[in-house]
């Protein structure tokens, strides 16, 4: 009987060791994963505010402008989203920075264009899009930026590989 119980003793304490190694066998699985994950994050692309401005931003203003000029109101439509994307993309990636604080200031400005385009005013389409390129100069000395310097283009053909 004494013997059994001793048998039966062993027999439960190997199982808890076992079962204790596959407790740590996969907790240490689990950090790895973890930590692969972390540094993938880590390591994620994020564009930068000066990217984001001359490769969505400015390319995007330029092309809203030619588009109204030549009064195709559907790709100006088009670009005005284009451009907003930028924008929304300053909150997403770069929140609480002083230039992602600073973005609303550009929407209504937006909106007026919009409007513009919707109603196919070319008159209204010009005032706000000065307005607009007036508020980009806005931020920019708001965020010290001044130095960055936008104006609404005077010439068609820059972007002479499209037609518009
Ligand atoms: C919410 C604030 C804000 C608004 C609005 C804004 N910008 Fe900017 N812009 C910045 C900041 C901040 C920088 C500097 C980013 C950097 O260098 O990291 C910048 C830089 C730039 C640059 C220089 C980028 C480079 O790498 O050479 C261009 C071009 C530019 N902006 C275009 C525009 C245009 C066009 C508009 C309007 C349609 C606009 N920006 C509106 C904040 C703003």
């Amino acid at each position: 009987m004494k013997r059994l119980f001793v048998i039966i003793i062993v027999f439960l304490s190997s199982l808890a060791t076992l079962i204790g190694c596959n407790q740590e066998n996969s907790n240490k699985k689990l950090q790895n994963k973890i930590d692969s994950l972390q540094a993938k994050v880590n390591n994620a692309y994020v564009p930068g505010t000066g990217e984001i401005m001359s490769n969505i931003v400015l390319p995007h203003h330029y092309k809203l402008w030619l588009a109204g000029e030549n009064k195709n109101w559907e790709l100006a439509k088009y670009e005005s989203h284009l451009l907003s994307g930028g924008f929304k993309r300053i909150q997403k990636f770069h929140r609480g920075t002083p230039e992602a604080n600073n973005t609303p200031m550009i929407y209504p400005q937006l909106e007026a264009v919009d409007k513009a385009i919707k109603q196919h005013d070319i008159n209204a389409f010009n005032s706000s899009f000065a307005v607009l390129t007036a508020t980009c100069n806005t931020c920019h000395q708001a965020t010290n930026y001044g130095v960055n310097i936008i104006t609404v283009p005077t010439a068609k053909g820059s972007f002479d590989n499209q037609k518009f």
